[in-house]
């Protein structure tokens, strides 16, 4: 029973409603119902609904919708117009949603006045469907149409955004979430929440801040924007009932933004993150979310009936000054509606069988995230690069289809880097981590850690990068040529950024 069940977590709730019931548990009338019993209070995530993608194709195996990416004016800030990038018009663009195995087929059309293109972040996908442009497909140009078709081959939170200008691009709105669903997954988890974590950088009417906002500096921190948003909107508000418990997906997708999610007197239950269920569950009692990264938990409303708190923003330590003297900040409300609580369902411990990658024939190599000041005659500039070599200078790293690496990735720099690994999934080599499959891993300032992946499938061009935007469009991305049997040259590639 213990390994399989959050024995004290429980407890430590059902005492937690027994405090708040106060006299009552003592007259003996307790909560009677369980979680699973009771519904959700009446429209309870409403203010946080996330438009949904229609899907266009009656085959249930196939997801089949349209996607335009433009301009649309939208109240972000009251009473004030800002032009926002938008995928179909909304903030964020259209969730979509999937069932493992799943094809999916995007019609896209670009009606910004600048190139763009989709990038599925965390899918593990064909390289020709990866939309990096320069890459696995040219930019799709103003006016320009593309077909995305590719088969969800993983359950698990993903996103979408540009891979061009990306900095710029995502700054500016275009962000969306992509869903793949594991039918299996239990019931005990609860209601199901998408929530997509972003800033954006305004100024008092509304307009956007410009997109090189702090010159050099601005490069070096990564910049972010000085309003928050869920679900494209500032504090919305959560109804939630005392006991009834929550699913929540969440995705950081803020260029620069480290999140930090802590709700005052409760702690979470971790499942999982990128790529589906983690091997087991773990409490904790904040989120960390970097620039990319997903975090998939359960939330057990712990607060007494008819009051609020918010969950709150704290500060991440990312390197130099990004503690010093900020304030937390409230990102959404949560309101406990009057309804009798409810006894919370045992979460279970064991999630899923996590193979380990086999690394006895890995190759080893090392990345190193570097920062170097260059003076040029125009000013003096931010290079960012891997082993010092700028993304557009950098040569593809050869590997042959069926090889195992491992990636010792270095950080000697005074900022923390998100490292991103486009097309295949990652194991970080850490006994004290709890075995999950990531695309997206923090590796602080000064500091190192190891990596294994195994190329065992879909050969082309691939990306890694940090996924602070502003740090990959000043060089820190590189690439690697996974090579099919028999090929012995590297496909003609155009380094954009
Ligand atoms: Cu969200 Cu190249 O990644
Ligand atoms: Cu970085």
């Amino acid at each position: 029973m213990s390994r399989l069940f959050h024995d004290r977590a429980f407890l430590r709730r059902v005492s937690l409603l027994a405090a708040a019931l106060g006299t009552l548990t003592i007259a003996g009338c307790g909560p009677t119902q369980t979680a699973l019993e009771v519904e959700q209070p009446e429209g309870w995530a409403d203010d946080l609904a996330l438009v949904e993608a229609e899907d266009l194709n009656p085959d249930p195996g196939i997801v089949e919708i349209e996607l335009e990416a433009r301009i649309t004016d939208l109240e972000l800030i009251p009473g004030k117009k800002t032009p926002v990038w938008t995928y179909n018009g909304s903030l964020p663009g259209p969730l979509i949603r999937a069932k493992v195995g799943d094809r999916i087929i995007v019609r896209f059309k670009n009606s910004l006045p600048q190139a763009t293109s989709i990038h599925w972040h965390g899918m593990r996908l064909p390289n020709n469907m990866d939309g990096v442009p320069g890459l696995t497909q040219d930019p799709i140009p103003a006016g320009g149409e593309f077909v995305y078709d590719f088969v969800a081959k993983d359950a698990g939170t993903f996103w979408y955004h540009p891979h061009i200008n990306s900095a710029a691009q995502v700054g500016w709105g275009l962000y969306g979430p992509l869903v793949v669903e594991d039918p299996e997954d239990p019931k005990v988890f609860g209601d199901e929440l998408v929530l997509v974590l972003s800033d954006i950088a305004l100024d008092e009417e509304g307009q956007f801040l410009p997109e090189d906002t702090g010159g050099e500096f601005g490069d070096l921190f990564g910049r972010e924007g000085n309003v928050l948003l869920v679900n494209g909107k500032v504090r919305p508000t959560l109804k939630v009932r005392q006991g009834k418990q929550q699913r929540w997906r969440v995705i950081n997708a803020a260029r620069a933004r480290y999140y930090t999610l802590r709700l005052p007197d409760h702690t979470f239950v971790k499942l999982g993150g990128d790529n589906g269920l983690a091997e087991r569950s773990q409490e904790v009692a904040r989120i960390v979310l970097v620039p990319g990264e997903r975090a998939d938990f359960v939330f057990t409303p712990s607060n007494p009936p008819g009051t609020s708190t918010f969950m709150q923003w704290i500060p991440t330590e990312r390197g130099f000054g990004s503690v010093f003297n900020r304030p937390r900040e409230n990102m959404l409300e949560i309101v406990t509606v009057d309804a009798d609580p409810v006894i919370p369902e045992p979460i279970p411990v064991e999630l899923r069988k996590i193979e380990r990658i086999d690394v006895a024939d890995a190759k080893e190599l090392t990345l190193d995230l570097t920062i170097e000041t260059q003076s040029t005659a125009r000013a003096k500039e931010v290079v960012m690069g891997i082993n010092g070599i700028p993304y557009w200078d950098s040569k593809p790293i050869e590997i042959r289809l069926g090889e195992t690496h491992i990636w010792n990735i270095v950080n000697d720099t005074a900022f923390a880097h998100p490292f991103h690994l486009h097309g295949y999934f990652f194991q970080v080599l850490d006994d004290t981590r709890i075995p999950e499959w990531k695309d997206t891993v923090d590796v602080p300032a000064e500091s190192s850690l190891r990596i294994a992946v195994r190329f065992d499938e879909r050969p082309g061009m691939w990306m890694f990068h940090c996924h602070i935007l502003d740090h990959a469009d000043s060089g820190m991305m590189g690439h690697l040529w996974v090579a099919d049997e028999g090929e012995t040259h590297p496909p003609h590639v155009e380094l954009i950024h």
